[in-house]
């Protein structure tokens, strides 16, 4: 089998992690003419059984089986967070790039590890969200970034719902290190903020938990309890390079639902962004003197989770750098880290780590359309 570095046409995927998650991206990384999905896994293998069969994907099994599949380049990691680096680890040891889902880590020791093991061995690493790629983000960036608000300069952002465990069939996960509404769902919030601001420099928070035990409100598990480990609502300031500045709430206590809310000012105008968990949606901008907010719609690729590892791939084959790095998902990890030590110590917490400048994505880059 060649290396990794000469090989051509379709970019090999053996996906790790058959859970939730992993309908949505099979969805798309089945029907990507430049992606070859040959292998599924799971530590669970009848799991990787049943997505095998429900999407055509030839091979199944345990981890193993992907890592050392000869024609995958790419492993795709959905497992659940406290797993990420430990899969995406091996899966760099076994020669293979990976995507991984969101966090990056669970802590920056165990996330700066894999940047530094990976570059040492020319491996490539993506990490979710991608969201940022899809039109509805990538249309408001450009209008940002061609100056239609003059110079950004704050933003607002809220994500508050009552909490996963009422729809997801096993969300004892999403209330452990490693997630509650910070590390769930910051990644699409905070990426968008440093997409349109560049990096954060530092933050302060407070955080709180309302509920020590939840139960599980939907799926063979329901009735059933389980302990909350993480604060449930937080409320986050962050200041970025340039000196702009953002204040978040990140809430599982809110019995209303408010999500996807994500308002940038600039000197001359303030844009209302889509909601940084999908890839399409309207933009609406209202200028200095306006009544009203004027819509624009979102223009350019909208096709859904998978769109990162498409990018990735295509990426690989022209020698060019990837856009959702995990060097900006380090960055992101590092700031939610910081913002759990501002919530323990009360005071700000500088972040250390930068992101690197995403390119825009062209608004004609056409997933359904073979390239490789
Ligand atoms: N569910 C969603 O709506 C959603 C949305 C966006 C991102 N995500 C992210 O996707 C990831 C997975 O979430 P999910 O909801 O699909 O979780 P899930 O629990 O439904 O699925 C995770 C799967 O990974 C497998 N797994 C766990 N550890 C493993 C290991 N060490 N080796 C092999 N397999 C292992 C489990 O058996 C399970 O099948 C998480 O990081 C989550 O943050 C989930």
């Amino acid at each position: 089998m060649s290396p990794l570095s000469t090989r051509k046409g379709p970019v090999g995927v053996g996906v790790i992690g058959a859970g939730n998650i992993s309908k949505q991206y099979l969805d798309n990384l089945t029907v990507f003419p430049d992606l070859k999905v040959h292998v599924i896994a799971d530590m669970f293998e009848e799991a990787a059984e049943a997505r095998a069969k429900e999407y055509g994907i030839p091979e199944w099994g345990g981890v193993d089986k992907a890592l050392h599949h000869p024609d995958v380049e790419i492993i795709v990691n959905l497992t659940v967070p406290a797993a990420h680096v430990e899969v995406a680890t091996a899966a760099v040891n076994a020669g293979k790039h990976v995507w991984t889902e969101k966090p990056f880590s669970l802590d920056r020791e165990s996330g700066l590890g894999l940047l530094k093991t990976a570059d040492a061995a020319g491996i490539r690493l993506g990490c979710a969200p991608d969201t940022f790629l899809g039109a509805g983000l990538q249309t408001a960036l450009r209008l940002i970034h061609r100056g239609d608000i003059g110079t950004p300069l704050t933003a607002m952002t809220t994500f508050q719902t009552p909490g996963p465990e009422s729809w997801h069939p096993n969300p004892a996960f999403l209330f452990q290190h490693g997630a509650g509404p910070l590390f769930d769902m910051g990644p699409y919030y905070l990426t968008t903020l440093i997409q349109a601001f560049g990096s954060i420099r530092k933050v302060a928070a407070v955080g709180s938990k309302a509920k020590e035990i939840r139960v599980i409100g939907s799926g063979p598990k329901a009735g059933e309890e389980f302990t909350v480990d993480v604060p449930t609502h937080v409320s986050a300031m962050a200041q970025f390079d340039s000196g702009a500045s953002s204040h978040s709430v990140f809430s599982f206590e809110s019995p209303r639902a408010r999500v996807g809310f994500v308002e940038i000012t600039g000197t001359e105008a303030t844009i209302s962004l889509p909601d940084p968990n999908y890839f399409d949606g309207d933009i609406k901008l209202w200028r200095a003197g306006d009544e009203d907010w004027t819509t624009i719609p979102a223009t350019g690729p909208a096709n859904g989770r998978g769109m990162g590892v498409l990018d990735m791939a295509r990426s690989i084959r022209a020698g060019v750098p990837h856009r959702a790095t995990g060097d900006l998902a380090y960055h992101v990890l590092d700031s939610m880290v910081s913002i759990s030590e501002s919530i323990d110590a009360g005071t700000f917490i500088n972040v250390e780590s930068s992101a690197p400048a995403s390119a825009a994505l062209p608004e004609d880059w056409a997933p359904e359309t073979a390239t490789l």
